[in-house]
């Protein structure tokens, strides 16, 4: 195929993520007020987080900055001067939200759990995903930074909404 169509391709398929990624967002917001209250979901307690470890408020923090960047560059346009200052702002949120993770171990009485392989994998998969948008390998970048992005920082984001950790007792406790 000539490389116009392949980039005219390109275009259409980032252009149909976006959307889908829009319609996903406004239904999960339109939905929200309808599902909350049926969850039993209150105003954030934030007096819980404020009276959480260090190592807990660094932990989140870092991992809402992540998630807030971390959307903005999976929907927005790639390759651009913003993209690469973002994109790094995003791997010290995301290495921040990855090592103060390894100290938070009261979930498991004083040991590591499942859920520490992966920040272990966190900070392996980082520095090979910025190796590979360094030497140009874009196809390899890509599918490094959606999988820590969707199989990271949202499945590990949901999980923190399972019953009896921090943020459920923040919002629905
Ligand atoms: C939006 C994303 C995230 C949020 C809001 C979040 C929030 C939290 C909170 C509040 C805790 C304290 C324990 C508790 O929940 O009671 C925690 C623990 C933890 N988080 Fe995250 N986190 C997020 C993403 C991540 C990511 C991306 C990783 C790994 C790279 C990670 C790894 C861990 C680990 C290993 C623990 C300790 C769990 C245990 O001991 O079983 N988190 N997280």
């Amino acid at each position: 195929m000539p490389e116009t169509n392949l980039s005219m391709h390109a275009a259409a398929r980032g252009l149909r993520r976006r959307g889908v990624a829009g319609v996903l967002a406004a239904t999960a917001l339109a939905a929200a007020p309808f599902l909350a209250p049926r969850l039993g979901a209150h105003l954030p307690n934030l007096a819980l987080v404020a009276a959480a470890p260090l190592k807990i408020q660094v932990h989140i923090l870092a991992a809402l900055t992540a998630l807030a960047i971390g959307t903005m560059l999976m929907i927005g346009v790639k390759g651009t001067r913003l993209h690469r200052t973002l994109g790094w702002t995003w791997v010290a949120a995301m290495a921040t939200t990855a090592v103060s993770s390894l100290f938070i171990r009261e979930m498991n009485h004083g040991a590591m759990s499942w859920i520490h392989l992966l920040s272990g994998w966190t900070i392996v998969a980082l520095p090979m995903a910025v190796y590979a948008a360094r030497r140009h390998k874009v196809h390899l970048h890509r599918r490094f930074m959606t999988g820590l992005f969707v199989g990271g920082l949202l499945i590990a984001g949901g999980f923190t909404f399972l019953p009896g950790r921090l943020l459920w007792r923040v919002f629905f406790g």
